[in-house]
């Protein structure tokens, strides 16, 4: 049985009052949510005071993003082993904001992939489409060429390490979900595409979904058989937001 996963993705918010309360309140509400595994995912300068807050519980935090290198002359850059310095235990790979802002093309995010991994970091991929992808009826299309250039890359055996993130770009911060059906749909031909591979690792890997998750869509969206979990945005950064969403995954 796979486990849920619901990490909140913190993204360009934040500061270290703010910070403290919000991670005291996930902290306090979160010791009576049974079975679920808990992430938050901050912003670099924050990773510091997380690991101090969190490293009594049962929480994991991680980052955003992560250099493809190992070091060097990389201006701005935060590389694997800096992550692990924090006791990273994830680290987003391929947000539809980095590769829509920041040109974290199929190639980039297949090389940050491998260096999280190289470093006993656990990548969590994102993949999503446009609505112009969705409405052209090319979604698997999209999200399966997403996954296939990492898969082909780095092996199936290697998402024994990897979450994968559904994402449809137009349900991000649009307040705009995909519907249960839509997105469990999409999660099933994820599994599905690394089954053909092999049925272990698929039956193992979770995929969760985000894009707009709040407090009363959450329970419909996890109970479907193969999402397993949440990316949350917005919501996270509600304690009481973010809490409801972990409710509805132990349920
Ligand atoms: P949202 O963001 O919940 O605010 O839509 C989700 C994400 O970008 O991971």
């Amino acid at each position: 049985m796979r486990r849920n996963l619901v990490a909140g993705n913190w993204k360009m918010h934040g500061g270290l009052v703010a910070n403290q309360r919000l991670l005291a309140d996930v902290v306090l509400g979160a010791a009576t949510l049974g079975r679920i595994e808990l992430a938050v995912f901050v912003p670099f300068p924050y990773l510091a005071q997380t690991q101090s807050l969190l490293s009594p519980t049962a929480i994991a935090w991680g980052a955003q993003n992560l250099s493809e290198h190992a070091k060097g002359a990389f201006t701005g850059e935060v590389s694997a082993a800096m992550l692990g310095d924090f006791a990273c235990r994830y680290v987003l790979v391929g947000h539809s904001e980095r590769r829509s802002l920041f040109g974290d093309t199929d190639a980039k995010v297949v090389a940050k992939v491998e260096a999280a991994l190289a470093h006993g970091l656990r990548p969590v991929l994102c993949v999503g489409e446009t609505l112009a992808e969705r409405e052209a009826g090319s979604t698997m299309e999209v999200v399966g060429a997403q996954l296939a250039a990492v898969l082909d890359r780095v092996g199936v055996a290697a998402f024994a390490q990897v979450v994968l993130a559904y994402e449809p770009v137009w349900a991000i911060g649009t307040g705009r979900t995909a519907s249960a059906e839509q997105a469990q749909e999409v999660h099933a031909g994820l599994r599905q595409q690394l089954a053909v591979l092999d049925a272990d690792v698929a039956a193992g890997v979770r995929i969760v979904y985000g894009g707009s998750v709040k407090p009363d869509n959450a329970a419909e969206l996890f109970a479907k058989p193969d999402i397993d979990g949440g990316l949350i945005g917005g919501a996270a950064l509600v304690a009481e937001d973010f809490l409801k969403i972990c409710r509805a995954a132990g349920e």
